[in-house]
């Protein structure tokens, strides 16, 4: 079974889930890593030269491509949970568990680099995209408060809740 983590950008997706990756002995994909292989660009290339709708599209067609993956920790990017048919795939491919960071926390740590999305905005701009994903995030299979725990303590937890369908 694939587990899937879902969360903004700084929730600790890749950190959890490579922990995660280490206890379960699956291995660990990540959504933007894919896109970044498939067309060759990083991320931020992607979004200056072809724009965030065509980003979703290869992130829509990516999502798709996991239903065909089998047993992996799968990371996906902060604003793949958000379109239908990504909630609907995602859901599909594995069991999704929303990493419940506070936006708070998030900056407070500050968001990681690399974020075409956020690197250029205010605060207060974060803290709306934030609020207004919440929302989808919150119709993840399982809501895990990462606040205040580590990555290994999160990664621990979510396996123990997961433990008797692994
Ligand atoms: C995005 C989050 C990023 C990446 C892209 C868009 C978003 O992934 O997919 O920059 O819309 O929030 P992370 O959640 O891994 O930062």
């Amino acid at each position: 079974m694939n587990i899937v983590l879902i969360g903004f950008s700084g929730s600790g997706k890749t950190t959890v889930g490579q922990e995660l990756s280490q206890i379960t002995g699956k291995g660990f994909l990540d959504t933007d890593i894919l896109i970044e292989r498939r067309l060759g660009l990083k991320i931020e290339d992607i979004f200056t030269y072809y724009g965030q709708r065509f980003f979703r599209y290869i992130e829509r067609e990516v999502v798709k491509d996991l239903l065909l993956v089998e047993d992996k920790v799968i990371s996906a990017g902060g604003g793949a949970f958000i379109d239908p048919m990504n909630i609907k795939n995602l859901k599909a491919a594995g069991v999704v568990v929303f990493l419940n960071e506070p936006i708070d926390a998030i900056l407070d740590k500050g968001i990681p680099p690399h974020r075409p999305l956020l690197k250029d905005e205010n605060r207060e701009t974060i803290v709306r995209l934030y609020e207004s994903r919440l929302p989808f995030y919150k119709q993840a299979d399982m809501d895990i408060i990462t606040d205040g725990k580590t990555a290994v303590e999160t990664a621990e937890q979510i396996f123990l809740f997961l433990q008797e369908k692994l």
